[in-house]
């Protein structure tokens, strides 16, 4: 067994995308031979819905990835439910599968049944997201250490503000471990800096409407605009509902209100390029690739990290309009 980083096959993907992709995957797998790369899988694929423009990116790119490997994919779309997903998995049981991946809304409440995908032996990869089961309960999880995105937008916010600022935050979908971690990365690094201080927080469900319209009420909260000094979104989409709000409300983006998100939509770097955003993390939406290379492997017996993290970096107004024109 040797150490391998994972190549996805994504021929349509342009080359900065695929660079991207091998500095950002790395997992310890078999070398896999001709005949496994070429093995024909039937997958099942449990996706939470479409609230961002990052998942639909997400759920495009792994459809695209089975397709250019030859897989039979099936596709469920839960609808932002939980009861929906546990359906879709068990039926992808019942059909006999060859892998699941499974993008899991919520963190609690899967343990039921990911064992029963134990019994019937059928490898399940966590897509991502996170969920608080044993991890002997699935292969690996492809996801991106969302603690450190939000230490990263906290410790570029202390910087840019020297430790002194009031900030509103909209959160992700309640539950949900992108949420979960995300404020608690951010809430962790600033409690180094006594100025900074989160005064409004509520989720917009990851959403642009959401995120609109939780922002509308932060502005009219105590001491409405002029008491916030930034807004740290977990989405760009709450981000770029939230600069509508802003705008609307007559108060200008990144100059009375500084505003980071994670993400790296193309919208955002739009938005950037604009002049009405300050900074974003990509969180890569190609985690197909690595999946179905994680599958493989196990049908070969062989060790697979049980977390790929997928970590992007931070981006600034200064690269935007080059990183939006690579990505529109
Ligand atoms: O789990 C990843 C998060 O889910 C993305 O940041 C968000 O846009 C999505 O809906």
């Amino acid at each position: 067994m040797q150490a391998l980083s994972i190549r996805p096959s994504l021929p349509w993907l342009g080359a900065f995308k695929r660079k991207a992709m091998l500095t950002t995957f790395s997992v310890l797998l078999p070398v896999l031979s001709g005949s496994a790369m070429a093995a024909d899988l039937t997958i099942g694929f449990s996706q939470i819905g479409s609230e961002s423009g990052w998942r639909t990116s997400e759920t495009a790119s792994i459809k695209a990835e089975a397709e250019s490997r030859g897989y039979n994919l099936k596709f469920s779309d839960a609808q932002q439910k939980q009861e929906n997903q546990i359906k879709a998995v068990r039926s992808y049981i019942a059909q006999g599968v060859d892998g699941i991946l499974l993008a899991p809304v919520v963190e609690t409440g899967w343990d039921q049944v990911l064992k029963e995908a134990k019994r019937a032996q059928i490898p399940v990869v966590l897509i991502d997201r996170g969920v608080a089961a044993d991890p002997s309960l699935y292969l690996t999880k492809i996801a991106s250490d969302f603690k450190e995105e939000g230490a990263l937008a906290a410790s570029w916010l202390a910087a840019k503000t020297n430790g002194r600022c009031n900030i509103v935050e909209l959160q992700g979908s309640v539950g949900s471990s992108a949420a979960i971690d995300r404020k608690a990365g951010f809430d962790s690094l600033i409690s180094n800096f006594p100025n900074m201080t989160i005064i409004r927080s509520q989720s917009g469900s990851f959403t642009r409407a959401g995120g609109k319209e939780v922002m509308e009420s932060f502005l009219k909260g105590e001491g409405g605009a002029k008491n916030i000094c930034a807004l740290f979104a977990h989405n760009d989409d709450m981000a770029l509902g939230a600069i509508l709000a802003m705008k609307e409300a007559g108060i200008k983006p990144v100059k009375d209100i500084l505003v980071v998100s994670i993400d790296g939509v193309p919208d955002i770097f739009k938005a950037m390029a604009d002049g009405e955003a300050n900074a974003t993390i990509e969180l890569n939406p190609h985690l197909g690739g690595p999946a179905f290379d994680a599958i493989l492997a196990s049908q070969k017996g062989a060790k697979v990290d049980k977390w790929v993290k997928a970590n992007g970096p931070l981006y600034l107004p200064d690269t935007a309009a080059a990183e939006y024109a690579k990505r529109k």
